[in-house]
């Protein structure tokens, strides 16, 4: 794994900015696996900055969610279909029927996993945006997933769901249950970039780099994979320096 580290989130996102800029500019048809969460975030910006200043276009390109909520539905403020909308698709020209996300409100959560697994079988994705969770999960993958996972639902850590209690209410509030991405159709990407940044992530980035490869750290599969990027702050990668 090729290992960037930056000052301070900004860079973070300009650095991650760089390298997603080189894909699609080098083939307006790539195909995104993308990621939510707050990480991400400054990288978006820069994606809706340069398509408004310079014109880059989406219109061909094809993108593909890594997770949802499972009970939520895609107009609920809560859901990531929403947060990819507000923070993304509907600031850039991509085609929103290119850009795909597990249903939530499914009635039959295996026929969903299904059908999701078949279209990233379709649609090989040429990125692979990654945040990861302090406890070390890459989507929602928790500690345990099998490496060989494809899409399935998942009962949410209690770490995981501690983590995002920040963005709802009430922990209560918080969705148990998801739908993620597997492992295994996380590395089918060309290339993978995995974003980490603050000092709640340092041992995570640290159990990935220097650890052992294992799924009690799913993002450990990450060391396996020919081309994955990790871009960090110096809070994320501080263990990493001694
Ligand atoms: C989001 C996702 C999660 C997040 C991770 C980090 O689609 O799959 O794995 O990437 O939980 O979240 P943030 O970026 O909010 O710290």
């Amino acid at each position: 794994m090729k290992i960037i580290i930056v000052k301070d989130y900004e860079k973070v996102s300009d650095k991650a900015f760089e390298i997603m800029k080189e894909v699609v500019s080098g083939n307006p048809e790539a195909v995104l696996g993308l990621a939510t969460g707050t990480t991400p975030l400054g990288l978006y910006a820069r994606m809706i900055a340069d398509h408004e200043e310079n014109g880059t276009s989406y219109a061909r390109v094809k993108a593909a969610n890594l997770d949802e909520y499972a009970g939520v539905g895609k107009d609920n403020p809560n859901s990531y279909a929403y947060f990819m909308r507000k923070n993304l698709f509907d600031k850039i020209d991509i085609k929103l029927e290119n850009a795909h996300i597990e249903n939530g409100m499914a009635l039959n959560a295996d026929a969903e996993c299904k059908r999701y697994a078949e279209l990233l079988a379709n649609m090989p994705r040429d990125i692979q945006v990654l945040g990861i969770g302090s406890n070390g999960h890459i989507a929602f993958n928790e500690p345990g997933t099998p490496f060989d996972s494809v899409t399935h639902t998942v009962e949410l850590a209690e770490s995981t769901v501690r983590d995002n209690a920040r963005l709802f209410d009430r922990i209560e509030d918080v969705p148990r249950k998801a739908f993620t991405m597997g492992l295994s159709e996380i590395m089918q990407a060309k290339k993978i970039l995995i974003l980490a940044t603050g000092a709640n992530k340092a041992d995570a980035v640290y159990g990935m780099i220097r650890g052992e490869v294992t799924e009690q750290l799913p993002a450990s599969v990450l060391r396996k994979h020919p081309d994955c990027v990790l871009i960090c702050d110096e809070a994320a990668g501080s263990r990493l320096k001694n």
